[in-house]
């Protein structure tokens, strides 16, 4: 009982109010349970979670810190068992350690915070009394991937002198992957993992003396002298006055094979450099891969990459191998966007231009293409294809891509083709010596960001040109600068800074937020976006104190969110907590993935 009768198919509960509890907030006549928890040892011989007694051997067994990006995989032969991949994108020392003193940190807790970042694979299963789902630890396919582990660069930039260091001459084998944000899942049973804010991690920039150097690191955030974390005082790699290329191993898409344990994770250079968000892919009509993806940065771009290998289809090892070479030859492209309406129409305010809508047409400008062998071709005059990958970013100011308001998780509707774009936010746009507003970011100032939807000409994953127009402009619906596709603005839920997106069976697009500017916790969204209800937006859940909600998963019967970084408030500590979630007083906050099921065991939202 407790579902609402109303609303779209997939969509009828009854909206959750925006509210400040400490809790995970969920409609009427759902449940909820705790799958995994920052520390759950997942590997066999981890020991229990100990926050008083943590070592970086146990943590590279347990369950990583703030997780982030979260993919269901089927498990063939486990009945009501599934494959959980999960980020980890970056740790939070101060609610980790007791006493952490940020000026000095142990080695023993520099160690844990590699051990904590990374991916986490954790076969789950259902409970068959209580609905809930829960890690089951010691699975052969369990696995932790940590800011050590090798991963293997793969295409273009493989080899290149640019990725060559010291204790790797050969510029092929990196150790770790870092902030990894959002991710995709493949249709050939992989996952791919988006290396965001790498540049926290990179002490000694400001030594680099080099001018072209020194512009790249700039381009891309590092700056300064130490880093927040320290790190480079317990391995050289992290110091760039040590070791120059090292920042040049990280900010790539990463495939996982999570059915093969033993395998090495693949850096995808042929999908460019930059603030991974996410990437997720579709198939052109001839089966080859094309994977959008977003640069998370105030002003920066978005982009494709559209593989030239058709996917092999079948499940022979030799169609996996082949699969496992799509996304090393193609061509990335970057998104320019041209609005329909006169300039002068669009004033920063977020009023609707004359024609009712903000809308426009759009190209992808072609930056490189990746052949076989690591070959590659540059589009960009003036930048070789090493420096295009490397650099992305400098080839999207050349071809004079759109600057947008931080572009957060993209994906495109596997029920229509249609690309959601979810800008986050962007609290420069209009200031003094920075862009103005444009129709895709028609709001100075933006602090609720907006979701763009993008139709490829002729609905073709692989066209070089498409329409656009903004779906939502978040915000209070209060607010007149606001709009939910056209949908009577009385009947939404306000939501603020939209971040990940996913889909639902019935093609119901869910956002999650990161950072409400409207007084209230993040939480996760379902809006259908087709129909006569096209535009009705429902808040299904809200967050703990701090935290963010990211990774959501939506299948028939139930919803997976992962719950990052609660009680992350300025001043927060160990000893002064801001949130004692998921295990109440007493207890050390613990970012966990969620699961949330209809009690009477029916599908979500009918
Ligand atoms: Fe890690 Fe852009 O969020
Ligand atoms: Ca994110
Ligand atoms: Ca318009
Ligand atoms: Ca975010």
């Amino acid at each position: 009982g407790g579902a609402a009768t109303e609303g779209a198919r997939g969509l009828r509960f009854a909206p959750v109010a925006p509210n400040t509890a400490d809790a995970v907030t969920v409609p009427g006549g759902y449940g909820q349970n705790v799958v995994v928890r920052w520390g759950e040892p997942i590997l066999r011989g981890a020991p229990a979670f100990d926050p008083e007694h943590q070592s970086a051997k146990a943590q590279a067994g347990q369950f990583g810190y703030n997780n982030d990006f979260l993919s269901l995989l089927p498990l063939r032969g486990e009945h009501g068992r599934q494959v959980l991949v999960a980020n980890h994108e970056y740790t939070d020392e101060i609610l980790m350690f007791r006493g952490y003193d940020p000026a000095n940190p142990t080695r023993e807790q520099v160690e844990i915070a590699w051990a904590a970042h990374g991916l986490s694979v954790v076969v789950v299963e259902e409970n068959r009394k209580n609905g809930g789902l829960n890690a089951v630890s010691r699975h052969h396919l369990n696995r932790r991937l940590t800011a050590t582990s090798p991963f293997r660069l793969s295409g273009p930039v493989a080899g290149s002198p640019l990725v060559r260091t010291k204790a790797d001459p050969k510029g092929t084998t990196v150790l770790g992957t870092l902030n990894n944000c959002s991710g995709g899942t493949t249709p050939w049973g992989t996952t791919l993992h988006g290396e965001e804010n790498f540049n926290q991690y990179f002490a000694n920039a400001a030594k680099v003396t080099d001018p072209t150097a020194a512009a790249r690191l700039k381009r891309y955030g590092v700056i300064g002298e130490a880093s927040e974390r320290k790190w480079e005082r317990f391995d050289d790699r992290f110091d760039l006055a040590k070791e120059p290329n090292e920042a040049n191993r990280f900010g790539w898409v990463v495939e996982l094979d999570p059915y093969d344990p033993e395998s090495t994770p693949r850096k995808r250079t042929a999908l460019g450099r930059f603030k991974h968000e996410a990437a997720q892919p579709r198939l052109t009509g001839d089966g080859r891969p094309v994977v959008y993806m977003g640069d998370d940065e105030k002003f920066d771009y978005f982009y494709k990459f559209v593989g030239s290998k058709r996917m092999a289809k079948g499940g022979s090892r030799a169609a996996h191998a082949h699969n496992l070479t799509l996304l090393d030859e193609g061509t990335l492209y970057v998104a320019k966007l041209t609005g329909d309406s006169p300039a002068e129409q669009i004033d920063g305010t977020g009023a609707l231009p004359s024609d009712g809508e903000f809308d426009g047409s759009g190209t992808w400008i072609p930056l490189a293409t990746a052949y076989a062998g690591g070959r590659a071709e540059s589009h960009v005059e003036g930048m070789t294809a090493e420096e295009v990958y490397l650099f992305t970013r400098f080839a999207g100011d050349k071809v004079g891509a759109t600057k947008m308001d931080r572009p957060e998780d993209i994906e495109p509707s596997p029920r229509t083709g249609k690309v959601y774009v979810a800008l986050t936010n962007n609290s420069d746009r209009g200031k003094a010596g920075k862009a103005g507003p444009d129709e895709a970011n028609p709001r100075n100032l933006n602090k609720h960001g907006q979701i763009l939807e993008l139709t490829e000409a002729r609905n073709r994953a692989e066209s070089t040109t498409f329409g656009w127009s903004l779906f939502l402009v978040a915000g209070d619906p209060e607010d007149p600068a606001t709009y939910f596709a056209g949908f009577p603005k009385e009947r939404v839920s306000p939501i603020s800074c939209p971040d990940n997106v996913t889909f639902d069976p019935h093609g119901n697009l869910w956002i999650s937020t990161d950072g409400n500017q409207l007084g209230s916790h993040d939480g996760l969204f379902g809006v259908a976006t087709r129909g006569e209800l096209r535009g009705e937006l429902k808040q299904f859940l809200t967050m703990p104190t701090g935290a963010e909600t990211c990774g959501p998963l939506v299948q028939d019967r139930r919803v997976l969110v992962s719950v990052q970084h609660p009680g992350e408030i300025d001043g927060a500590s160990v000893e002064r907590p801001a949130s004692t979630w998921p295990d109440g007083p007493g207890r050390i906050v613990r970012p966990s993935v969620v699961s949330v099921w209809r009690t009477d065991g029916g599908d979500i939202g009918i």
